[in-house]
């Protein structure tokens, strides 16, 4: 199998394929023309050589027949069409697709209907299945609060909440430009924009409302954002005091105009803005949370801390990115027997880590 993309999210999914005894690393490939060539060991942080070497010829390792599922971790972010015309080019080829990288595709029912019969098209053409999915958008909601209602004597409220501060998210452009920290106040940024929020979160909401069998009247969002109140000095550059520092969005499932199902996200690029806002425990840099109201109340805390890397040892950030490889990479035998066509959580086994522990 081949990995496409050697960012935050590729390198933990090469990681996790040389990791997992049912997957074998084919191929590795890459758009920087100065990672071509080099083995993929040095490219993601693993000590002994894997033997593959990172390319840039994507045609031909799809065209060579020994690659039967793609973990595709290129940025979607700034080239979403790029990035669907991968996707569709690995179906049509017959390899299985799992990524995070199109946040459309997390929930064929609300995906929009141009894109969703493309993608479909090659997956019926190629005899292959497209998952996406990830932390969050991803596994929080569609596995781990499941879970833990399911332990619950009863339930009035599912919330999901990611709180990080991006102090350390090493991805400028996304931080600066797509969620707009350190940008003017009066230009929301285009994560922010009206109903791009329930655009990439109301998928894993509809997910979670469908495996709890819960029928959504409606789904709403809500956007707050707030400024610096001084400036700071990171890796990734300045932030300006009075320039965007903190934001809030809740993207809310309703029934009977009560929100049943609520995904909340607390992001700061300094913990000094919102103080009134939730933090994660110990006001470490992030968390993911699910929080069940009900009988008991009962909230469950994932803190992930990178271990990869002397560099970021502990980062949140880091570790994060690393679950949302993680859980893809490993669904992929289960997505290759899933049918052919987008998939969701809700058409693949629990997936349980068989294989996954040694010493
Ligand atoms: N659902 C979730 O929980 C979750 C979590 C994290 C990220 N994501 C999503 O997953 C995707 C990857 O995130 P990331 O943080 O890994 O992104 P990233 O580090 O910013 O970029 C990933 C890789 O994309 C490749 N790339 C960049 N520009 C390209 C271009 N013009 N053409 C082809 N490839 C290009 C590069 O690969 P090479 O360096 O190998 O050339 C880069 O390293 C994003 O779309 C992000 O929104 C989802």
């Amino acid at each position: 199998m081949a990995v496409w993309g050697t960012g935050n999210v590729g390198r933990p999914a090469v990681r996790a394929v040389v990791a997992d005894p049912d997957l074998e690393l084919a191929a590795v490939i890459v758009s920087n023309e100065a990672k071509e060539g080099r083995d993929a060991a040095d490219l993601v942080g693993l000590g002994a050589p894997t033997g593959v070497a990172a390319t840039r010829d994507a045609a031909s390792v799809l065209a060579g027949g020994d690659v039967d599922a793609v973990v595709y971790a290129a940025t979607g972010d700034t080239r979403p069409d790029a990035a669907v015309d991968d996707i569709v080019g690995c179906l049509r080829s017959g390899a299985d697709v799992v990524s995070t990288s199109v946040y459309p595709l997390i929930h064929p029912p609300s995906t929009p209907a141009d894109l969703r019969d493309r993608v479909d098209a090659a997956c019926a053409e190629g005899g292959a299945s497209c998952w996406v999915s990830g932390i969050d958008p991803g596994f929080l909601a569609d596995l781990f609060a499941p879970a833990l209602v399911a332990t619950c004597v009863s339930v009035r409220q599912v919330e999901v909440r990611e709180t990080f501060n991006y102090a350390t998210y090493h991805a400028p452009h996304a931080v600066r430009d797509l969620v707009g920290f350190g940008t003017a106040m009066d230009s929301p940024p285009p994560m922010l924009w009206p109903s791009v929020p329930t655009m990439v979160w109301g998928g894993v909401l509809r997910i979670l409302a469908e495996l709890l069998g819960i029928e959504l009247d409606d789904v709403d969002e809500r956007i707050e954002r707030r400024p610096l109140e001084r400036t700071i000095e990171l890796p990734i550059g300045t932030f300006e005091e009075g320039t965007q520092g903190a934001f809030r969005l809740l993207v809310r499932g309703l029934v009977a105009g009560e929100p049943v199902i609520v995904v909340d996200h607390v992001t700061r690029i300094d913990d000094e803005c919102a103080p009134d806002w939730p933090y994660a425990p110990e006001r470490s840099m992030g968390c993911h949370q699910v929080i069940v109201h009900g009988d008991p109340d009962v909230t469950l805390t994932l803190e992930a801390g990178d271990s990869a890397d002397p560099a970021t040892l502990g980062d949140r950030n880091v570790g994060g990115i690393a679950l949302s490889a993680g859980r893809i990479v490993h669904a992929i035998p289960a997505v290759v027997a899933a049918p052919d066509r987008i998939v969701t959580a809700a058409d693949l086994p629990l997936i349980l880590g068989r294989g996954l522990v040694r010493p």
